[in-house]
């Protein structure tokens, strides 16, 4: 059959409020234009995240009533542990609460001043997180990555090149090497099974251990199966697998692919770094057979790591993106190609090429979005990084807007509303407007600025 259906039956529903334009212009104002000061309820399909939004299955959710909560070694702790091994053969698997405490802890121990850690990109909590100990960390994404038209099958891939040349000159300061997969803030980009090995290659070969952070593994690796010559006819576990034997530890946010509202882990082959992240993790999440996690979340991770290597879901999962991203393109709205596997990235300053991106080009598509159906996305742009430490603003390298599906939250309907907003939006799109900052905090402004219509 030509059409690929959603691969699950519902069981339990959560109803959307239908609101009208007129609200949502009031709750736009209130809001200070402000997205993220909307609540959730008056928001008809909310695409700020795809992490902590998936909806979590019967099996997940039977297997939360069999959380045992003991304090030291529940049967939970042992059955997620099992799970991770069953893809990633890890010899210490640390849970956390989620992925940036997992973060947190590995660079407590291994950043500090003076210390640079090289990924492709660093995703924004793992560079605040080796930033808050002194330590620089460094983004070596192919140029492919920085070409929002070039259609390169891996453009997640980090530079080989110029990582071998920053640990030929500054190797004595490289506590580890990173790769984060899928590339989220490349656009959801998938790295190479090819890539991921040669990085490993190279890290070992000078002494340095390769780390990945794994939150959207099965993304990538079903991304390996569709594109990489060779892959075609393996289980995507088999994959997985092979992209983690490489590795000698990963960071983890079990809030994206392990279909759980809450949840993560480091994990490593260092029995060294093992003993030192246990004993911070006392301090700061919880016992190490629980860390930060109830023995029902543990479950659900179990059971979800299972789910998410399905081929059927996975298909189902990146084609739905597709679908959104080549019906965006026939409206001529400009995107992130080739579409990632979390979400689909637009392009705003190239759609709105009338306001200039200190009048935040991103912002103003993200507030149309919402105003004309209800749609929350999230800018990732000038609002988000446009201001340097010293308070002084500059446009941002690109003015995105990512709309991040959650998993299995949605039907083809959903997809289609959305297509049907992006029209409506795309009619007025020469009226659209930038908007100005009115207030905003020292950090971080993007979650609470307050925002005007410039007139
Ligand atoms: N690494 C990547 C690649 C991520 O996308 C995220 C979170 C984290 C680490 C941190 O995990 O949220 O569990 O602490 N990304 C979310 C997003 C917030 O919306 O992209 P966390």
């Amino acid at each position: 059959m030509k059409t690929i259906i959603e691969p699950f039956r519902i069981k339990v529903v959560e109803p959307i409020r239908i609101t009208t334009v007129e609200e949502r212009r009031s709750l736009l104002e209130r809001a200070g234009w402000n997205l993220f000061a909307i609540h959730s309820e008056d928001v008809i399909i909310d695409l700020l995240t795809d992490s902590g939004t998936s909806a979590m299955s019967a099996d997940q959710w039977g297997a939360v009533m069999r959380g045992d909560e003991s304090y030291a070694g529940s049967p939970s702790y042992y059955r997620f542990e099992t799970a991770v091994r069953e893809l990633m053969q890890f010899r210490h698997v640390i849970p956390t609460h989620q992925g940036r405490a997992a973060e947190a802890i590995l660079f407590s121990i291994v950043g500090g001043p003076g210390r640079i850690v090289p990924s492709n990109t660093h995703f924004d909590t793992t560079r605040g997180n080796i930033e808050a100990t002194g330590a620089r960390a460094v983004d070596l994404v192919v140029r492919e990555a920085h070409d929002i038209d070039a259609r390169h099958p891996f453009k997640g891939n980090i530079d080989l090149a110029r990582l071998e040349q920053l640990l030929e000159e500054s190797g004595d300061s490289v506590p580890l090497v990173m790769l984060t997969v899928t590339n989220n803030a490349g656009g959801g980009q998938p790295v190479s099974l090819a890539n991921i090995r040669a990085t490993a290659e190279i890290a070992h070969r000078h002494g340095k251990p390769l780390v990945i952070d794994g939150c959207r593994f099965a993304e990538n690796a079903w991304f390996i199966k569709c594109r990489e010559p060779g892959q075609e006819s393996r289980p995507v576990p088999d994959i997985v697998r092979d992209m983690f034997s490489v590795a000698d530890g990963m960071t983890m946010s079990a809030k994206k692919d392990a279909f759980a509202n809450i949840g993560g882990w480091l994990a490593t082959n260092d029995d060294k770094l093992a003993a030192e992240a246990r004993n911070r993790l006392i301090l700061t999440e919880g016992f190490p057979t629980y860390g930060g996690l109830a023995g029902r979340d543990l479950e659900a991770i179990a059971i979800g790591l299972h789910e998410i290597v399905d081929e059927q879901y996975l298909r189902y999962r990146v084609r739905t993106n597709e679908y959104i991203g080549e019906k965006l393109l026939s409206l001529g709205v400009p995107i992130v190609q080739p579409v990632g596997g979390h979400a689909v990235f637009v392009d705003a300053r190239r759609f709105l090429p009338h306001i200039p991106p200190l009048e935040y080009p991103g912002q103003s598509l993200a507030v149309a979005l919402y105003e004309a159906g209800g749609i929350r996305a999230c800018e990732i742009g000038t609002v988000m990084f446009g201001r340097g430490p010293d308070g002084v603003e500059k446009a941002a390298d690109m003015d995105l807007v990512r709309l991040a599906m959650p998993r299995r939250v949605s039907t083809q309907s959903h997809a289609d509303y959305m297509i049907e907003v992006f029209e409506e939006v795309v009619r007025g799109k020469d009226e659209l407007r930038g908007l100005r900052i009115v207030s905003q905090p020292p950090q971080l402004r993007h979650f609470t600025a307050r925002f005007q219509p410039i007139s």
